[in-house]
């Protein structure tokens, strides 16, 4: 089976960006389109629960029925599916000029590269937003799904895994799922906006935490404005 993207673009520096079904789609969203702006590709995941998400806030995939379960045929290039999502999501966030740089990739493709600690250009993982059930599988080395197979898979290898909770309050087995993910090495970083920075408009808000995500990234930008502090 062939993923539905040219291997020249993937053998670049790449991420994974995981998008789950918590609320917050747009902030998986705005990392995608920082990390295709800069050069690097993404492979693209959402859960079959992040596309209902998806649908109730951002208003797309209308025509897929209760979540990804139209994408059952798998990843091969012809898979028309996996194509109309990359479409829709081009569209709806302006990114044809960078069409190339990302792939999107079923939930339940795990015989896709990225399942497996030998795709070395994978630079690191990011679930955002991750749910507390993803949370809790991730954390529990389940690999039920890709999502949870190539968060495993980062987390051996020793590469960068950045989870962003999205739950309010959260209760002790999400705070222990949180411990026993950092314990492993990955980073919990939930999307909580700061104010110190005077945002304006939601959009502000969104890319103080795209911001700070490339930065736990290592990657440079200016996507939000800091704390310059006091001389
Ligand atoms: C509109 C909507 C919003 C949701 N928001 C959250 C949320 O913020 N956090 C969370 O943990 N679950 C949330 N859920 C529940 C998850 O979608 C649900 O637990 C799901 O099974 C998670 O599956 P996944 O981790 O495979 O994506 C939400 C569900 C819906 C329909």
């Amino acid at each position: 089976m062939k993923e539905n993207f040219n291997m020249e673009e993937a053998d670049r520096h790449s991420y994974i960006v995981a998008l789950t079904g918590a609320s917050g789609a747009i902030y998986g969203f705005s990392l995608l389109k920082a990390l295709i702006s800069r050069s690097f590709f993404v492979h693209l995941i959402i859960s079959k629960p992040g596309f209902k998400v998806i649908k109730d806030e951002l208003g797309m995939f209308a025509d897929i029925s209760g979540g990804g379960e139209a994408s059952a045929g798998g990843n091969d290039s012809l898979n028309g599916f996996n194509l109309k999502i990359k479409n829709e999501i081009e569209n709806k966030f302006g990114l044809h000029k960078d069409g190339g740089r990302f792939a999107f990739l079923d939930e339940n493709f795990l015989e896709a590269r990225i399942a497996s600690g030998s795709a070395k250009n994978v630079k690191g993982m990011i679930v955002i937003p991750c749910s507390m059930g993803s949370l809790s599988r991730i954390a529990n080395g389940i690999s039920g799904n890709l999502i949870e197979r190539a968060a495993d898979v980062m987390l051996k290898e020793r590469k960068k895994l950045i989870v962003c909770p999205r739950e309010t309050p959260f209760n002790d087995i999400h705070l222990k799922n949180m411990l026993s993910l950092h314990s492993s090495g990955a980073t919990i970083l939930p999307p909580i906006p700061a104010f110190y920075n005077m945002p304006r408009t939601v959009e502000d808000i969104i890319d103080f935490i795209t911001g700070k995500i490339l930065d736990a990234l290592g990657i440079e930008n200016d996507i939000y404005a800091r704390w310059k502090g006091y001389d």
